[in-house]
């Protein structure tokens, strides 16, 4: 695990490791896989899989990939039910949060702006985040091919990461459980006039992605890596569908020194929701946080190396654990980066 502190930082260059042959590689067309029975489907361009398209059938099971405006369905019928209880208490709690708006310049805004106000303060952290990022991180990998960078951005939410990754002409694609049309996929609708091309959007979870392997550039978790019920499995589904010298970043999920810490972080986290709510909001069974002993088993068990990036969030926020031990309270979460390429066999 290589830490990129706040000097070295300025030299992105620095946590990239020698290359592999990304620039040989086409970035305008998408191979589609079966969630159902892994084969591959079929491939399809880039800027069509963003559009109205007619269902794809798989030629081994017959089972069909359609769509529901605009939004490719890739999620089976028995992981649908799996998940309904955790989709609607997020909506619930989204919704009580002021999550979303009815006016297109908030989505068009984000991450830098919350024009709700609701939740600005985490605005500002994502805004931060996506700086850092585009500028230290993405930048390098830009260095090194000159065509589109396919990214998956895995838990998407309403798409403000694809909208921002598409404006620098980059092939984003969304993946994300929610299709609401206020804090979910169906919210992307929003960047449509504001892009040559929306970009695709697909309803899949994170540990069956309905894409062919070794295909992709990066794949980014922003806020929700942390979602993932087994950080194993999840690794591996993202590492199927990179290509060797793909990049897998994530960001903004909260990292804890010790695992004790972060366990008393998600029972305060379930009492708080169970007493504005009156339900834990724990249907799944999300690993909520990243440790170093986390990081460190994933790298031996993936064969990678992670690359650990601090971002500056203020002085306020860099305050909070000297206030946290001065009042006695528990360790509050810290906010890094995480990258680590695949590595090439
Ligand atoms: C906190 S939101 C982050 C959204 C967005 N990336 C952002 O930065 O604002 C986490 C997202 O992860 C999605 N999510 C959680 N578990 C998932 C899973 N197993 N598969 C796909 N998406 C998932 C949620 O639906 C939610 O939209």
């Amino acid at each position: 695990m290589q830490l990129v502190g706040a000097q070295q930082a300025s030299d992105p260059m620095l946590s990239v490791r020698p290359f592999s042959p990304l620039s040989v590689v086409r970035s305008d067309s998408v191979r589609l896989h079966c969630i159902g029975c892994k084969s591959d489907l079929t491939t399809l361009p880039y800027h069509s899989l963003g559009q109205e398209h007619k269902p794809v059938e798989c030629t081994h099971c017959l089972a069909k990939l359609t769509q529901h405006q605009g939004i490719w369905l890739a999620l089976l019928e028995c992981r649908q039910r799996y998940f309904a209880r955790f989709m609607h208490d997020y909506e619930l709690v989204r919704e009580a949060e002021g999550r979303g708006s009815s006016d297109p310049e908030f989505y068009l805004s984000l991450p830098f702006q919350d024009r709700t106000g609701h939740n600005s303060w985490q605005w500002s952290i994502r805004s931060r985040t996506f700086r850092y990022f585009a500028t230290r991180i993405l930048s390098a990998l830009e260095g090194r091919v000159s065509r589109p960078l396919t990214v998956l951005d895995l838990g998407a939410g309403n798409g403000w990461l694809s909208y921002r990754l598409a404006q620098l002409g980059h092939h984003p694609i969304a993946v994300d459980l929610q299709t609401s049309s206020f804090d979910g996929l169906g919210a992307a609708i929003h960047y449509q006039h504001s892009l040559p091309k929306l970009f695709p959007r697909f309803q899949a979870e994170l540990d069956r992605l309905p894409f062919a392997n070794g295909q992709f550039d990066c794949a980014i978790f922003n806020a929700s890596f942390h979602y993932s019920e087994n950080y194993d499995r999840t690794l591996a589904e993202t590492i199927r569908c990179l290509r060797p010298g793909g990049t897998i970043v994530i960001a903004d999920s909260p990292s804890y020194s010790r695992e004790e810490v972060g366990l008393q972080m998600v029972e305060e986290r379930r009492k708080g929701f169970q007493k504005s709510y009156g339900f834990a909001s724990d249907s799944l069974h999300s690993r909520e946080y990243l440790t170093r002993d986390r990081l460190l088993y994933l790298e031996t068990r993936h064969n990678l190396e992670w690359v650990t990036y601090k971002p500056s969030y203020g002085i306020r926020w860099a305050c909070r654990p000297t206030l946290a031990w001065a009042r006695r309270r528990r360790e509050p979460s810290q906010f890094r980066i995480y990258t680590a390429q695949v590595k090439t066999v």
